[in-house]
């Protein structure tokens, strides 16, 4: 029984630790079947952020998936030419973007994996830019401290500032933030455009949880309808015997 405990309490380690220094994550409320969504973040995606990020475990031609003919993708989503069956990579030159931004800008294609809270992080992080005149960019993140990216939506979002308070062991932490100049778009838009962008880079790092799951109800059924039918050999095979 000891033994057992302590297996269990080990078990529950990560989740203790996770949640003493976790953030609060806003929920994206993704939809992975919104094929609009996904259209609409890969066009976010190409026009903002490929620029620094590549993608380089995916294929331009794997939009077909959420609806996009290779002539769509091929017109409006490719910039610099190539193939539809290319890899999603950056022009941004790894070394001198090390140099400009104090590290290289990470390949995004599993971040959604990656990050404890996946879609709900880059939301979140999407939306937690605020002015910080210390750092290089004149921006810092509540989500992702001091972090090396500028707030490449700031035109859209518009500037916002951190209003801070002290927590019980008096340092100082953000308590929220607050738009005090707003961009081209209103809140609910740059909202919609935060959660097109996770959505789509949930779909990129596992283009198949859909089927994965769809697939899953039926090993379970399969698992099942076995176990009856194994139990009712077993009778079968032992009856004689007992
Ligand atoms: C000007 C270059 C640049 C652009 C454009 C840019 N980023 Fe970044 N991004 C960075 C850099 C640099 C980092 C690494 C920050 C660090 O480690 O401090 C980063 C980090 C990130 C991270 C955290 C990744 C991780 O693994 O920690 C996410 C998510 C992200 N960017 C998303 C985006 C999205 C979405 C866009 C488009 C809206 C975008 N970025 C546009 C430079 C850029």
């Amino acid at each position: 029984m000891k033994k057992l405990i302590a297996i269990f309490s080990l078990a529950l380690l990560p989740l203790v630790g996770f949640a003493s220094d976790a953030v609060h994550l806003e929920s994206a409320n993704i939809d992975l079947t919104d094929h609009a969504a996904m259209q609409r973040g890969a066009k976010y995606f190409v026009n903002y952020c490929q620029g620094c990020h590549s993608l380089k475990y995916f294929r331009y031609e794997n939009m077909q998936k959420f609806g996009l003919t290779k002539d769509q993708i091929r017109n409006n989503l490719m910039f610099s030419g190539g193939k539809v069956g290319d890899l999603m990579t950056t022009a941004m030159p790894a070394a001198a973007s090390a140099e400009w931004f104090g590290t290289t800008p990470p390949d995004l294609t599993l971040t959604a994996r990656l990050k404890h809270g996946g879609a709900d992080w880059i939301y979140t992080y999407l939306k937690s830019f605020y002015v910080d005149e210390s750092r290089p960019f004149g921006v810092n993140n509540v989500v992702f401290p001091n972090v090396g990216m500028p707030h490449v939506l700031m035109e859209l979002q518009g500037v916002q500032e951190a209003v801070k308070e002290k927590d019980e062991h008096g340092n100082m932490h953000v308590k929220e933030l607050k738009l005090v100049k707003p961009g081209r778009l209103s809140a609910e838009e740059y909202d919609e455009m935060a959660r097109d962008l996770a959505t789509f880079l949930t779909h990129v790092a596992e283009p198949v949880k859909l089927e994965r799951q769809h697939l899953g109800i039926w090993v379970m059924l399969f698992l099942l309808v076995f176990f009856v039918i194994s139990v009712m050999l077993k009778k079968e095979y032992w009856k004689d015997v007992h």
